[in-house]
């Protein structure tokens, strides 16, 4: 195939990716963008997102207001110089996307509508039902297509960046699915926006898909994972499935009952109720689970989330998909029957380390979107948040990987010809020519398993030092993982077995980052350090890959006007 020489090569086409090839080819339309995509980019996780974007977009809400939730909701680990930036750009993008053609829910005076979330002390959760991503990312697509400089590789799977002599980024390795070549995609500036990698875990929202690749490639060509440690319990998913529900459904007026039926909240969040922050939500229920207040159920414990006291009118309208959800999947009825849920994992605060301008470590290399730590979200995102985050830092990615390429050569085909090859020759021998007989779902299974018992809502030295010594085993086994089907299109075997790869390398920077942060803060709770210790772990965590285990560095926070204090609500 004749590869075209691409200024910028984004890798990933949910939000985050859209929104910066659409900012590239918006700052210099004759950029050449190539948009590498795993599946077809309107199957990209963003089109699951349900409850909504936050911004400011009402009176009795303020720039400050919002900055200081979300640091107050990361628990001081937030970069503050980079929520300024987030809170005053998310609105325009907001706005913007209504223009492009997302159809935000609204007040019958006309108004944009807003919605209560977590942790945030004003309404600002804009909305489009409770189908918000489905409809972002079609706004996203629809005007992506607008611009014939977006040339798309979907159904691409990138496995390798790739680095010229002086170490930047130069292009990236990356499988056909449809035929199975590799081929080389050169460019000038590479973009990765991947989403996270919550399928190290067992029980996720997260789609199928999110197995942390670009996270991996990052870390494989030498740039850190940044607040690892960090990932999220949303405390409302459908046991037996993972499927979201969305916290909009509080946000519209749910409660959360445990088995004597009592609003148990009262007793953890008095002032919050159901609207406090997911890290701390999730830790109520487990509490609730030690106190033996929960119900049992063929998929473990759960709570009871009712939505009856809203009436159907209120639900078809705000939220109609919980009740689609619920009726398809479980065959409840939250009109009538209260829904079962218990916490699941549902995003990673950590990830790709970057910079105010999403810029890596490695010179060409940007990140945005989940898959990237700009560092806004700390040690707890605020729901409602990673919308808006994908957006501003999207475009943010686009406009500063379009001027860096624009002060670059383009890279010469055939050095990065040559690296293909090395990395079909690396993929071949590891899962074609070795006599291994591994099978890559026990190793899945196994992973999932240590890493919610070493690395779950609550953690210990004990269990983390386990799941530490347990990973090394696993690459171990990993080395000896056999794919049988030879075939060439739609590989789906050497798509799971690349992917295990990926879960594999992001696991251990979230065992190895916890275990040496002995403290707790946001969503991190250890129950042998139960306080937070500004004096020495108010700072980010870095893991550099090595032969071995990872090697942890620290960074300092960025404070601007928000002195750390104790965080209650
Ligand atoms: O519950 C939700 O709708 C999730 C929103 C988010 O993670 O931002």
């Amino acid at each position: 195939m004749n590869v075209p020489n691409h200024d910028i090569l984004i890798v990933g086409g949910g939000g985050a990716g859209l929104r910066a090839a659409i900012a590239a080819v918006e700052l210099d339309p004759n950029l050449s963008v190539g948009l590498v995509s795993k599946v077809y980019p309107m199957r990209s996780h963003t089109v699951s997102a349900e409850g909504g974007s936050a911004a400011v977009i009402r009176d009795d809400d303020s720039f400050d207001g919002h900055a200081f939730d979300t640091i107050k909701g990361s628990d001081f680990l937030a970069d503050q110089d980079v929520v300024e930036v987030f809170v005053e750009e998310a609105r325009d993008e907001l706005i913007q996307l209504e223009h492009w053609g997302c159809p935000w829910s609204r007040d019958d005076d006309g108004r944009i509508s807003v919605r209560a979330f977590g942790g945030m002390s004003v309404k600002r959760t804009l909305y489009a039902a409770d189908k918000t991503g489905f409809h972002m990312l079609h706004a996203l697509f629809q005007t992506s297509l607008k611009y014939d400089r977006i040339h798309r590789y979907d159904e691409w799977f990138g496995t390798r960046l790739l680095l010229d002599d002086n170490g930047a980024a130069c292009g990236v390795a990356a499988i056909n699915v449809r035929s199975g070549a590799m081929e080389a995609i050169p460019a000038k500036a590479v973009i990765i926006c991947t989403g996270g990698g919550g399928r190290i875990f067992p029980f996720t929202t997260n789609a199928a898909i999110k197995t942390g690749d670009g996270m991996s490639m990052a870390y494989r060509a030498g740039c850190p994972l940044k607040d690892m440690e960090f990932v999220q319990y949303h405390p409302t998913g459908l046991p037996g499935t993972g499927i979201l529900m969305t916290e909009a459904s509080r946000g519209e007026g749910g409660y959360l009952i445990n088995n004597k039926g009592d609003r148990y909240l009262s007793e953890y969040l008095p002032d919050k109720m159901e609207l406090g922050p997911r890290d701390m939500v999730s830790r109520a229920f487990v509490h609730e689970e030690r106190a033996g207040r929960v119900f049992s159920g063929p998929y473990g414990t759960y709570v009871h989330l009712d939505l009856r006291h809203l009436g159907e009118k209120k639900i078809d309208e705000r939220i109609p998909f919980v009740r689609e959800l619920t009726k398809n999947y479980v065959g409840i009825d939250p009109v009538y029957e209260p829904v079962p849920v218990r916490p699941v994992v549902h995003y990673m605060m950590g990830g790709i380390h970057t910079d105010i301008t999403t810029a890596t470590p490695i010179p060409g290399l940007y990140a945005a979107g989940e898959t990237a730590c700009v560092t806004m979200n700390g040690a707890n995102r605020l729901g409602s948040n990673s919308l808006s985050e994908l957006l501003v830092f999207g475009a943010r990615a686009g406009q500063y990987a379009a001027e860096y390429a624009a002060e670059v050569n383009s890279p010469s085909y055939d050095s990065l010809e040559k690296m293909a090859a090395d990395e079909w020759q690396r993929i071949e021998n590891a899962f074609f020519k070795n006599e291994g007989s591994e099978r890559i779902a026990d190793i899945r299974t196994d992973l999932q398993k240590t890493m919610e018992q070493g690395a779950g809502i609550y953690r210990e030295q004990e269990s983390l030092e386990a799941t530490c010594a347990e990973l090394p085993k696993l690459k171990e086994r990993y080395a000896r993982v056999q794919v049988d089907d030879s075939s060439s299109v739609f590989n789906t075997e050497l798509t799971a077995a690349l992917e295990l790869g990926s879960l594999l390398d992001v696991a251990e920077t979230v065992a190895h980052s916890a275990l040496l942060r002995r403290e707790s803060r946001g969503s991190h709770s250890r129950m042998d350090y139960e306080e937070r210790d500004d004096e020495n772990f108010l700072c980010h965590s870095l893991a550099y890959r090595t032969d071995d285990a990872p090697r942890i560095e620290y960074q300092d926070v960025v404070i601007t006007r928000w002195q750390p204090q104790e965080r209650t609500y």
